[in-house]
C-alpha cells in the first residue's frame, strides 16, 4: 500500500505542532505549488514558461519566467493557508505579511521558488527549496523576530528536485524522508524513508572557475581530495549548477559541496535563509554537516532575509577535514 507525504507527515505531526493537521495543511500548500511547477517543466519549450521574464529581482538577477511562475504559485497556495503569518521569497524584496493574528498565523514560510534558474532553458534539473519556522509570540510580538530566526529553530525544511523523476525530500526534525511524484495519481509517494548521508563520498562539487578568488586553503583542500589523501580513492568532480541537484546527489552518494567565500564576495553567493538553512537542517538530520567554514550554518543569526553565506555541506569526513584545514591555516 502506498504512503503519501500527507499521510507520512500526519504520523510525524506530534513532533511538529500542537495544531491538528494545521501543519500538514500548510505542507500541502507547498506540495500543490510544486506540482503546478512540475507540470510546466514537463512541457518544456511547448509551454510558455521558458526564457527570461524581462525583469530584475532584488538579487540583481534577470528573472526567468519559471522563477516568476513558481513564486506566484507558492504565494497563491500558501496565501490560502490561514496558518501562515508571513512569507519570505528569494524573488521578493520584503516579506509578505499574511495572517498576523498570533492565535492563527502560526508559521513563517521561507522559500527559493525556483533554484538553478540558469539551467531552466537547457533541460537540466532545477528545484524548489523551503524552510518553515514557528511564530515567536513574545510579549512584543515582533514579526521580524519571527522571521530572522537561526536555522536550528526551523520546524521543517525540504526541497523538490525536478528531474527525470520529481522527488520531494523533507525533514520535520525526525529524520529525512524522500517521496517520488507519481504522475498517474498526482501524489508524492514515499520512496526513501529515513535517508542517511554516507560517512564519506566519492565526489566534490564546486564551481572551480572561482578557484583563483578563494582563500588558498580551499584550493589546497581540494588538491588533497584529488590526491586521495582523505582515505579512499582520489575524488571525482560533479557540478550541476543547481544547488538542489548537487545537494541531492551529495545526500545520496556522499561527498562535499562547496560554495566558498571569494575576493569577489566575502559571503559567497548562496543565501542563508532559503538555501543554506533548509539544506543544512536536512544534511544534519541525515548525519551530515553544514558550515560556513568555521561555523555551523544553523547557528548563524540572520541579519536580513537575503543575506548570503559561504556554504560547505556534505559528509562528516569531508566537512570535518575542511574545518581542520581552516583551523590549521589560521
Ligand atoms: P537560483 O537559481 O535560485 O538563483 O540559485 C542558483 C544558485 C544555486 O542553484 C547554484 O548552486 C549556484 O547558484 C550556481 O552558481 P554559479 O553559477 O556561480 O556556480
Ligand atoms: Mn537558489
Ligand atoms: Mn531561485
Amino acid at each position: 500500500m502506498i504512503t503519501t507525504v500527507e499521510q507520512h507527515l500526519l504520523k510525524q505531526q506530534r513532533s511538529v505542532s500542537d495544531a491538528t493537521g494545521t501543519f500538514s495543511w500548510l505542507l500541502n500548500g507547498i506540495t500543490l505549488a510544486t506540482k503546478m511547477v512540475e507540470a510546466k517543466i514537463r512541457m518544456g519549450a511547448l509551454s510558455d514558461s521558458l526564457g527570461a521574464y524581462g525583469a530584475v529581482n532584488v538579487q540583481g538577477e534577470h528573472q526567468q519566467k519559471l522563477d516568476v511562475f513558481a513564486n506566484e504559485a507558492l504565494l497563491h497556495t500558501l496565501g490560502l493557508r490561514d496558518s501562515v503569518a508571513a512569507l519570505v521569497s528569494e524573488e521578493d524584496e520584503l516579506p509578505m505579511m499574511m495572517n498576523l493574528d498570533p492565535e492563527r498565523g502560526k508559521y513563517i514560510v521561507i522559500f527559493d521558488p525556483l533554484d538553478g534558474s540558469s539551467n531552466i532553458d537547457v533541460n537540466v534539473n532545477v528545484g524548489t527549496i523551503f524552510s518553515i519556522h514557528k511564530r515567536v509570540v513574545s510579549d512584543k510580538d515582533d514579526i521580524e523576530e519571527s522571521i530572522l530566526q537561526p536555522g536550528y529553530k526551523q520546524v521543517a525544511a525540504g526541497y523538490v528536485v525536478y528531474g527525470p523523476s520529481t522527488v520531494l525530500v523533507y525533514t520535520a526534525g525526525s529524520g529525512v524522508h524522500g517521496f517520488t511524484l507519481d504522475p498517474r495519481i498526482g501524489a508524492y509517494v514515499l520512496s526513501n524513508e529515513s535517508m542517511k548521508m554516507p560517512e564519506q563520498g566519492p565526489y566534490y562539487s564546486t564551481n572551480d572557475a572561482n578557484a583563483d578568488t578563494w582563500p588558498p586553503v580551499y584550493r589546497e583542500y581540494l588538491a588533497m581530495l584529488r590526491r586521495g589523501e582523505l582515505g579512499g580513492k582520489p575524488y571525482s568532480a560533479r557540478y550541476i549548477g543547481s544547488l538542489v541537484a548537487d545537494f541531492h546527489r551529495t545526500l545520496l552518494k556522499g561527498g562535499v559541496f562547496l560554495y566558498p567565500p571569494s575576493t569577489k564576495s566575502k559571503k559567497g553567493k548562496l543565501r542563508l535563509m532559503y538555501e543554506a538553512n533548509p539544506l543544512a537542517f536536512i544534511a544534519e538530520q541525515a548525519g551530515g554537516m553544514a558550515v560556513n567554514g568555521p561555523t555551523r550554518i544553523m547557528d548563524l543569526q540572520p541579519a536580513h532575509i537575503h543575506e548570503r553565506t559561504p556554504f560547505i555541506v556534505g559528509s562528516r569526513r569531508e566537512v570535518e577535514a575542511l574545518q581542520k584545514a581552516l583551523a590549521e591555516a589560521e
